[in-house]
């Protein structure tokens, strides 16, 4: 994760295969989350493939929504889906 000013980027994230859906990501999640509130930072940004329905699914279960489409973003090749969170939002926030 980057932390910026105002808004932090998750830029890579992964599970080792055998400990997935054990809650090790939303874990992590949470803990870059909080950190991010400690900053002062009110959003955090992703970029997940078009095709990885399962990450997608993992970041929406966590309160991330679409934000948009980015035709070619890697390489020129693949499509990304930008997701984000607002870490204020009474609705989401975590920070508690
Ligand atoms: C995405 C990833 C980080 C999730 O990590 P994880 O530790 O398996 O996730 P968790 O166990 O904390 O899952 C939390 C919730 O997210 C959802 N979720 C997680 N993996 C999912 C999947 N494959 N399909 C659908 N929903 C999923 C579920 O609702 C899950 O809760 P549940 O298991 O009680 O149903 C992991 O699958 C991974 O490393 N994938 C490969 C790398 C990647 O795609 N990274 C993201 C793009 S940068």
């Amino acid at each position: 994760m980057r932390f910026g000013e105002e808004e932090a980027h998750l830029d890579l994230l992964a599970v080792r295969p055998k400990y997935r859906r054990a809650g090790v990501g939303r874990r992590l999640m949470e803990w870059l989350e909080k950190s991010a509130v400690v900053a002062g930072i009110s959003v955090i940004y992703l970029e997940v493939r078009e095709n990885n329905k399962q990450a997608q699914a993992f970041y929406r279960k966590l309160g991330y929504c679409r934000v948009t489409r980015l035709p070619g973003y890697y390489l020129g090749r693949e499509s990304a889906i930008s997701m984000g969170r607002d870490l204020w939002s009474p609705a989401l926030s975590t920070a508690t």
